[in-house]
């Protein structure tokens, strides 16, 4: 099967067809979600704390999102991956924002590239979609510019803020963005974005009218331990079955209950007990006898 193209996803909304998104940061995880059906990848900067153990997304480089995106393409078949554009990697120029496209396309393997803003980056995402970068747009809640807002909190709820959001999301259509991610809007704010566009609005805290969902892995898997946001719902305590698993494993050692017999090689029968252990009886173990 080939992979989901932005032209599936955009024939999703007029289909009405719901759009989930999910991120992932490495091959593991790119299977498991792929294993989950789920159309769309995104190899978000949230890397930056789910992964990295970063306070934010700032730190995040371009090296990190291109290296991780590379490992989710190897891990999927049919998913669309989009790879995130980290802060200042696109900002500062639009010659650094096709240099950091051009990374994540070529060398993580990335379908689309998403980048955070409105109007002070649409001249960017004309030049990238002229070039022939499939575009994400981001508006709402941009966590790169978490210090210049003052925190993490819910974005367009006074009537110029919401005015100026709307007229973001169109401006992102017409430079060519094939999907806009909406973070943390009121609900009646991102339908009205929602239905004067004719791409995918993505929602993540802005209420079920968005045309998709996009959630954080971590989050909805319950593989946070410490902090899980409002808009996230925990489809699993993951987090929680690996802890017990790891001390049922840490039981079984101090009690040499493990490794048992079904995890413990044998001598052939003609071999002395004790002799270095060699190559044919090495390839035996990796067989599995
Ligand atoms: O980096 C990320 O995970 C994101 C989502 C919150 C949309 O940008």
């Amino acid at each position: 099967m080939a992979r989901t193209t932005t032209r599936d996803i955009r024939a999703m909304k007029t289909a009405g067809t719901p759009i989930p998104m999910v991120t992932a940061y490495d091959y593991t995880a790119a299977r498991l979600v792929e294993e989950a059906g789920i159309p769309i990848i995104l190899v978000g900067d949230s890397i930056g704390q789910t992964t990295l153990g970063y306070e934010n997304t700032i730190p995040v480089t371009v090296d990190e999102i291109s290296s991780a995106t590379a490992a989710v393409v190897r891990g999927s078949r049919n998913a669309l991956i989009v790879a995130d554009m980290p802060f200042m990697s696109y900002q500062a120029s639009v010659e650094d924002a096709m240099r950091t496209a051009g990374r994540l396309v070529k060398e993580g393997g990335a379908q689309a590239v998403k980048l955070e803003g409105g109007a002070p980056v649409v001249e960017t995402v004309r030049r990238l979609t002229g070039a022939g970068f499939a575009v994400m747009g981001h508006l709402g809640l941009t966590p790169q510019s978490v210090h210049h807002m003052g925190g993490y909190r819910v974005q367009g709820r006074a009537e110029d803020a919401a005015s100026g959001m709307i007229a973001d999301a169109q401006s992102l259509e017409e430079a060519g963005a094939f999907a806009i991610v909406l973070e943390l809007v009121p609900s009646t704010l991102a339908q009205a974005i929602t239905e004067r566009l004719e791409i995918p609005t993505i929602g993540i805290g802005a209420g079920v009218e968005c045309d998709g969902q996009v959630q954080v892995l971590h989050d909805i898997l319950g593989l946070s331990l410490d902090f899980t946001p409002r808009h996230a719902k925990k489809y699993a305590e993951v987090g929680q079955v690996i802890v017990d698993a790891l001390c049922q494993y840490v039981d079984e050692v101090e009690s040499r209950d493990f490794p048992g017999e079904a995890q413990t090689p044998r001598e052939r029968a003609n071999s002395p007990a004790g002799a270095p252990v060699s190559k044919v009886t090495e390839m035996n173990i990796a067989d599995g006898a």
